[in-house]
């Protein structure tokens, strides 16, 4: 990385930000040295029935392990979101939907029309029986009711499970099953770059093995032609025609659960990382003013899905939150063509444009001319989030999309986080391509050795937070031990990423990506673990070793070794059957993009299979294995190379 590159605050940005670089550090250093009185004081942004007095109890050491978060205040999310901007901004437009298909009309609701949708949505939930406390899993394409639907389960006390709508239907069983979830909303179909996707036939195949689901809820998306099953499964439209146009909010405390989002990690089974009400909300609307300086009146793009955090913080709860004008759009970057997205922006004259890495590299695959076909003039500044960025992308977004009058906010957090951990300010701090910079107020990020020894000044190691925030999951579903393992064992008293960090001389955070087994594909971020356990399914499969090897568009790819059971023939049409075999037990994004006959893998003689040379191998760098003597046989080692698919 060009560690010179550097691009100061613009004087119109210094101006014109709400926080400066003095203001930046006044904040941080407040919310470190009086945390107590500071997230008191920033809990004022919310709404609350009760107003708490306790700001951050926590302990992230074994024998009192705890984190709560504004505990004794009561409040509803949905209403925080909503009602409160009645008064003064109720004809203001809360979210624009923009459809897939750029000849259909663009919808757009105010939040006087956000609150009568959301109070008949929760209607509907109630009278179907949805009580404070469930789980209900919501399956849904990129359509206005995927956010209504969210609002309306956070309205009632229910928690929401959303499950993306890549998933196949193995996956949602398994999710619906791990929190026992007996209410599912989905659409009859999605639409994405002019194709549809078989929601609803999807969920038919999750409920056959989920015996917890007892109602699902069918939005009619396309008009797609579906079997409803008699006694299980009602139609949204039929359903809320005779419902109440108001829902009181149920009052809820700061620490009850407002929803689960499943996750992987380097384990086979995804976690069910839960997030409560005050903190994360809080903590979503706090980031998205600061780190877009969001001002009332401004049109807010993040061009997520709403089946990852991202679409959770940045196009629901942060936004609403601060009475924005949210961005939901329904399809792809690149289609019809390669100029879709900036023909969005203009469109609906988009002043903030949030977006992954992997999608600029897609774009910027297609030329400038695309581009270039479109004004933007409205965009004032441009967030990128999933995965590193590097240069390259970084100075086409900022030179190309920007105009060189756009900041980068480059935003390094986690599902785990709730919201933004390390980013630049806009006004505050200068921008390096490929950095996410300073962390936010009230992130103490460290970075340790292998050992946990911290380290100061410049330095490359773990990256660890040692201690807590309002938006910090509060627990794996179900499963507090795992929650206390995974993050908090490794390093005692600190939460632990899992990414590495380099800081440099001037104090700044740049991520170098995850040190566990935890591959990052086009922004999907994927356990390698799932997909062998995935892998190991398959009756022809003895063994299987994931790794992810570097990709131009999409970050990693997907690279499997597999060791097939005595008898059984490598051939092309195995290949083929193995990889629809992972597409229909996870998703098609967790289809590898090789798969590599291996008779056996490379083990140390104590059994543990050796990653690094799988990963050396698959990158084709095959002249610095490295240290192979710890080898049971390191014969295995050269049929892989020869084998090796590029
Ligand atoms: C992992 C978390 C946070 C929402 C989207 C992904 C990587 C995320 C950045 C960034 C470098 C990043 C990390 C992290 N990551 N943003 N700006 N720079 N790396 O959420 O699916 O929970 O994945 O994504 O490796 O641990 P997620």
């Amino acid at each position: 990385m060009v560690e010179g590159q550097v691009y100061p605050v613009s004087d119109e940005w210094k101006k014109r930000a709400k926080v400066d670089a003095e203001g930046y550090e006044q904040l941080h250093g407040r919310s470190i040295a009086d945390p107590g009185s500071f997230w008191l004081e920033q809990a004022r942004r919310l709404d609350w029935i009760k107003r708490p007095e306790i700001a951050g109890d926590w302990s992230f050491d074994e024998d009192d392990f705890h984190i709560q978060w504004f505990a004794d205040g009561k409040l509803n999310v949905s209403a925080n979101c909503i009602d409160r901007h009645l008064k003064t901004r109720g004809d203001a437009t809360a979210i624009i939907w923009e459809p897939d298909d750029p000849n259909e009309q663009a919808k757009s609701f105010t939040y006087r029309d956000l609150h009568r949708e959301v109070c008949r949505f929760a209607n509907v939930l109630k009278r179907e029986g949805v009580t404070k406390g469930d789980r209900v899993t919501i399956y849904m394409p990129m359509i206005p009711e995927a956010a209504f639907a969210l609002l309306a389960c956070a309205r009632i006390g229910a928690i929401h499970s959303v499950v993306f709508a890549g998933f196949s239907p193995e996956a949602i069983a398994g999710r619906i099953t791990d929190c026992d979830s007996a209410f599912l909303i989905t659409a009859d179909e999605g639409r994405r770059a002019g194709r549809t996707v078989p929601l609803k036939a999807n969920v038919d195949k999750a409920a056959a093995q989920a015996r917890a689901l007892k109602k699902v809820i069918v939005v009619r998306a396309t008009g797609g032609d579906v079997a409803m099953t008699e006694g299980r499964d009602i139609w949204y439209d039929e359903a809320v025609r005779d419902v109440a146009d108001d829902c009181p909010a149920e009052p809820m405390g700061a620490e009850d659960p407002l929803f689960i989002l499943y996750t992987s990690g380097s384990t086979g089974k995804p976690k069910g990382v839960l997030h409560t009400s005050g903190g994360y909300l809080l903590w979503a609307s706090f980031t998205h003013e600061l780190a877009f300086d969001y001002r009332p009146g401004e049109i807010f793009w993040c061009a997520a899905d709403i089946g990852w955090i991202t679409g959770h913080s940045y196009i629901v709860y942060g936004p609403l939150a601060n009475g924005a004008t949210t961005l939901m759009y329904e399809g792809v970057p690149n289609w019809p063509d390669a100029s879709r997205i900036w023909q969005v922006v203009d469109k609906h004259r988009v002043n903030t444009l949030y977006t992954a890495p992997t999608a600029l590299r897609a774009l910027m695959a297609e030329g400038d001319e695309p581009v270039k076909a479109t004004s933007r003039a409205s965009l004032r500044l441009l967030g990128t989030v999933g995965e590193p960025i590097n240069p390259e992308a970084w100075r086409w977004y900022h030179h190309v999309v920007g105009e060189d009058r756009c900041p980068i906010i480059d935003t390094w957090w986690q599902t785990e986080t709730g919201g933004h951990m390390i980013a630049p300010l806009p006004g505050a701090h200068a921008l390096k391509p490929g950095c996410a910079t300073k962390p936010m107020p009230g992130i103490d990020p460290q970075i340790v050795d292998a050992d946990g020894n911290v380290l100061t000044g410049e330095a490359q190691g773990n990256l660890v937070i040692a201690r807590s925030w309002p938006g910090q999951m509060r627990t794996v579903w179900n499963d507090q031990e795992r929650f206390f393992q995974t993050y908090f064992a490794t390093y005692p008293g600190k939460y632990f990423t899992s990414d590495g960090c380099r800081r440099d001389a001037n104090g700044d955070y740049w991520i170098t990506g995850r040190v566990d087994d935890v591959i990052n594909v086009s922004g999907h971020r994927m356990g390698t673990a799932e997909i062998e356990s995935a892998l190991v399914l398959h009756e022809s499969v003895a063994e299987a070793a994931v790794v992810g090897r570097p990709h131009d568009v999409k970050g990693q790819a997907i690279y499997a070794y597999v060791t097939l059971n005595s008898g059984v023939e490598s051939s092309e049409e195995l290949r083929d059957t193995l990889i629809k075999w992972v597409r229909s037990e996870i998703g098609p994004f967790a289809a590898p993009e090789a798969i590599q006959f291996a008779p056996a893998l490379p083990k140390t003689r104590s059994g543990k299979i050796m990653r690094r040379i799988l990963r050396k191998i698959a990158e084709g760098d095959t002249s610095s294995l490295g240290d192979t003597s710890t080898l049971a046989d390191p014969a295995v080692v050269d049929h892989l190379i020869d084998n090796r698919i590029s």
